[in-house]
């Protein structure tokens, strides 16, 4: 069986790795649409081998699909996701607007993917940081319970879109040229910088960013009791999150054992080699499905502490490669049809 697919936001830097995802991991398509802003209609992009039109966003562009792959922000999401599911779709949505609502599922396949069963025609695509450090910390909460986890994170310009990773580059060369660089997609020059993560600040002190961490995180762990407590940071790095991760357990976790449970861990690799001090690196986590984890030593601060750093592409498994297997999930489950019962 096959099925009729739409981006909604295709020419977007997610939507354009779920184009080439679709097409590497051979997913079952029947038709596919590509829609975007009225900005990018006249333009094409290619998917195996043929050029396919951008089309704009209206109702009828949903008649006729059974999945929507949505990123292209919350508010054309809220617009548009109601009258795809009406129009019959599934939609699975990156942005953060159904997140947290308590009938929408908030799924990674290798931690969560049993919520899937009581979706209602919408699924939400967790926040990048979150899908990343889940899928470290799961394995090993599963052995033993989490208590508390403290996050610092060094976000790349990918998470503000393909405009903000053009910017970096623009600003770096101008920066080497002697001129002043210029900052419009993102608050502040972020060549040779970083800066506090620039969502929207809270009453509480943090910013949106940090408290997605801890409700989603929350959510997907189906756990409430968890405490969780994040910092984050953009870094000028094109495509690629880092995260220094400590965890505190209820009796101490021997860091052997959680090297022995990470490496078989399903999306993780571990990456340590400490007579080279070769750990995770941005870099080297750019282009591949797995978050790559390593430097995982006992706290010196806390006898049931463990630290470890993780390094995921924000791209790839933070956003466009998870929607892909949530859709492969719905279809393996046989869960697509409920919206049309
Ligand atoms: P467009 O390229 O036509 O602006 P990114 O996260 O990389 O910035 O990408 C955002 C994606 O969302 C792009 O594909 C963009 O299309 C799309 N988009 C933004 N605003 C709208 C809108 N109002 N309606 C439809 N698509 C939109």
């Amino acid at each position: 069986k096959s099925y009729r697919v739409a981006i909604l936001g295709a020419t977007g830097a997610v939507g354009t790795e779920l184009l080439e995802l679709l097409e590497s991991r051979n997913f079952p398509i029947a038709n596919l649409k590509l829609l975007a802003s009225e900005r990018s209609v006249g333009k094409t992009l290619k998917f195996k081998g043929e050029n396919i039109p951008i089309e704009p966003v209206t109702e009828q562009a949903f008649e006729n699909v059974d999945i929507v792959l949505a990123s292209a922000g919350g508010g054309t999401s809220k617009t548009w996701a109601g009258v795809a599911v009406a129009k019959g779709a599934v939609v699975i949505d990156n942005s953060s607007a159904f997140r947290m609502h308590p009938e929408v599922p908030l799924i990674v396949p290798e931690v969560n993917p049993q919520a899937a069963a009581s979706h209602k025609g919408i699924i939400a695509n967790p926040n990048c940081t979150t899908i990343l450090m889940t899928l470290a910390v799961w394995p090993l909460h599963k052995i033993k319970p989490v208590k508390r986890i403290v996050a610092a994170t060094y976000q790349s310009a990918s998470g503000a879109g393909a405009k903000a990773m053009e910017e970096v580059k623009t600003q770096t060369r101008d920066i080497l040229q002697g001129k002043q660089p210029v900052a419009e997609v993102l608050p502040y020059p972020l060549a040779f910088n970083l800066f506090p993560h620039n969502s929207p600040l809270t009453d509480l002190g943090y910013c949106e960013e940090e408290l997605k961490m801890v409700n989603e995180t929350r959510k997907i762990f189906g756990s409430q009791e968890i405490r969780i407590t994040a910092t984050c940071v953009r870094v000028p790095v094109l495509r690629a999150h880092s995260e220094a991760i400590n965890l505190e357990f209820e009796t101490p976790f021997n860091p052997d054992e959680a090297r022995a449970i990470l490496s078989q861990a399903p999306g993780v690799k571990l990456v340590e080699d400490w007579q080279t001090n070769h750990f995770p690196m941005p870099i080297e986590a750019s282009g591949q499905d797995e978050v790559l984890v390593g430097r995982i030593r006992q706290d010196i601060s806390h006898h049931c502490g463990l630290e470890l750093w993780l390094c995921g592409d924000q791209i790839r498994k933070g956003a466009a490669l998870n929607a892909v297997q949530i859709a492969e999930l719905l279809i393996e489950k046989n869960l697509l049809q409920s919206t049309t019962a």
